[in-house]
Order: structure tokens, then sequence, then C-alpha cells
């Protein structure tokens, strides 16, 4: 028994310790996306914008092999109209499940993975990796902050020092966000990488951030409405406490009106 809670501790403190390192190493820096906050939205423009870097560099070595390419449309996300749904679909290949063979993607399918580069699937990075928990991690710190998985992306993205190293044969950049401070990933974005039609600006931070923003969509495609139904049973929630209390003082009215001399 004894042993047991000796054992168990020593194993608690090395799994905190191993986290306090990893904190110390990783910066995160927090960020005002639109959609935090309890009535926060997404920017239409930003996640269209956030497409074109996700389809110009990142699709590249990432997949995103949970997400409907239909969903394009949805309301609350970058809603691109139908035929540019249908345009942009014809991008990707896919693989026809019937006949098995190669065929153009259609606005049904989902965006392909993307194995070759040895790169993790982006479809729910931004709420895989929690950059930071708020002051003690509580509740309500996450609510007006979130939980930190696009603040890390960001931080991914923008913290490049542009060292690298050779080991065993693989190449390391070193990445002040990332946990262990040397990703595989080299730098994929730079300075005016991405050209936007509407000439918004496109230095790294900002396309560090469209791209963001558009990955936590993927991520959460129904915050808005999420954050609107919890909005709406708040509210319904008060005012039947509202009326329950009234309820309340009416039935005991008889009672508790009786003065006991
Ligand atoms: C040249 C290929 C390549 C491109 C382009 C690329 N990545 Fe990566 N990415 C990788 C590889 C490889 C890894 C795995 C790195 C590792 O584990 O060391 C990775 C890992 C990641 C991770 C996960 C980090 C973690 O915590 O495990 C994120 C997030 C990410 N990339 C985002 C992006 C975004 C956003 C873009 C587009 C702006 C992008 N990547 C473009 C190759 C690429």
């Amino acid at each position: 028994m004894f042993r047991k809670f000796v054992i168990s501790a020593v194993s608690a403190l090395g799994l905190m310790s191993g986290a306090a390192l990893a904190a110390e190493t990783a910066h995160i820096e927090d960020f005002a996306f639109s959609f935090e906050g309890p009535f926060g939205t997404f920017d239409k423009a930003q996640l269209q914008r956030g497409l074109q870097v996700y389809t110009e560099v990142c699709a590249a070595c990432h997949g995103l092999k949970f997400v409907p390419i239909r969903t394009l449309s949805d309301e609350g996300g970058p809603q691109l109209p139908e035929d540019q749904v249908r345009a942009y679909a014809k991008n990707f290949t896919v693989v026809d499940k019937d006949t098995g063979e190669d065929r153009e993607a259609t606005p049904s399918d989902k965006f392909p993975a993307n194995v070759d580069a040895g790169a993790p699937d982006l479809s729910l990075m931004a709420k895989a990796r929690a950059g930071f928990h708020g002051p003690y991690g509580t509740g309500i710190s996450q609510l007006v902050n979130g939980i930190g998985g696009p603040e890390y992306i960001h931080a991914l993205l923008t913290g490049y020092s542009g060292e690298e190293k050779e080991e065993a044969g693989s190449t390391f950049y070193e990445n002040h966000a990332f946990s262990t401070g040397w990703i595989k990933m080299p730098a994929p974005l730079s300075d005016g990488l991405v050209t936007f039609a509407d000439g918004s600006p496109n230095d790294v931070e900002h396309l560090a951030e469209d791209v963001t923003a558009f990955l936590m969509w993927t991520a959460e495609p129904k915050l808005m409405a999420r954050k609107h139904m919890g909005f709406v049973a708040v509210l319904f929630l008060g005012l039947l406490s509202v009326l329950l209390y009234l309820t309340n003082k009416r039935i005991w009215a008889a009672v508790k009106g009786k003065k006991t001399a």
C-alpha cells in the first residue's frame, strides 16, 4: 500500500516537472481572436483568407481529412458561394470508393489526407493543442480566452529563430513554441508568400493569424451555433429561476405571512 503510494507520488512528480519543463521552453502569447469570448464569432473574410493560405501553402504537406469540402459554404464558416465550392473541390484528387480510381474531388468529398511529408492532419489541431490554460486553468478563463490552441499554432508559425541542425539524418528547425524547441517542419510562411485579392496585409504575422482562424473553424465549425445555443439556454434558465422564485413565494405566502406571537 505504502509502496504503491510512493511510486505514484514519485511518478506524479516526474510528470509535473516534465510539464513544467515543456512550459518553460514553449512561449505562447495570448492573442485576441474574433471567435473568442462568450459572444465571439468567426470573421468570414478572415476564414476565406485562411483557406487560401492553407490551400496554397499548408496543403502541400498537411491533410484535412475530417473536413467535408461542402462545409465551406456553411453559415458561420467561410461561406463561399456554392459554385465556388464546386470549382474549389476540383483542386483535389481523391480515390473513388466504388471504382478505386483517382478522380477530381466534388463538394461531397472530404479534403484529402496527406501523409507523404510525415506531417500530422490539421483538421482538429486547433483543439488538440492547448497553448495555455489561462491563470490557474479555470473554466471561466477558458470561456473568455479560449483554450489556447489557436494561440499555439500562431506562436508555432511565427516562432522560428532561423537556426537549423542536422540530427540522425533529418533537419530540425529551431522553434520557440514547439515543445522540444526543434521541429521538423521548415518555416512555412514568409512575408508576401500569399497574395489576397482584396489586398489584405500578407506579412507572416497576418498570414499566421488568418490560417490559424481557419484551422479553428475546421476544428470547431459549429462554434457560433454552440455559443448562440448556450446564450439562449442561460437566458431561459434565468427567466425560469425568476418564475420559480415568484411561484415559491406565492405558495408559501399563506404560511409565512402568519405572525406567530
Ligand atoms: C514542407 C512541408 C510542410 C508544410 C508546407 C507545412 N508543414 Fe506543418 N508540419 C510539417 C511536418 C513534417 C510536421 C511535423 C513536425 C514534427 O513533429 O517535428 C508539421 C507539424 C505541424 C503542426 C503540429 C505541431 C505540433 O505541435 O505537433 C502544425 C500545427 C502545423 N504543422 C501547421 C502548419 C501550417 C498552419 C502550415 C501552413 C501555413 C504548415 N504546417 C505547412 C510539414 C509541413
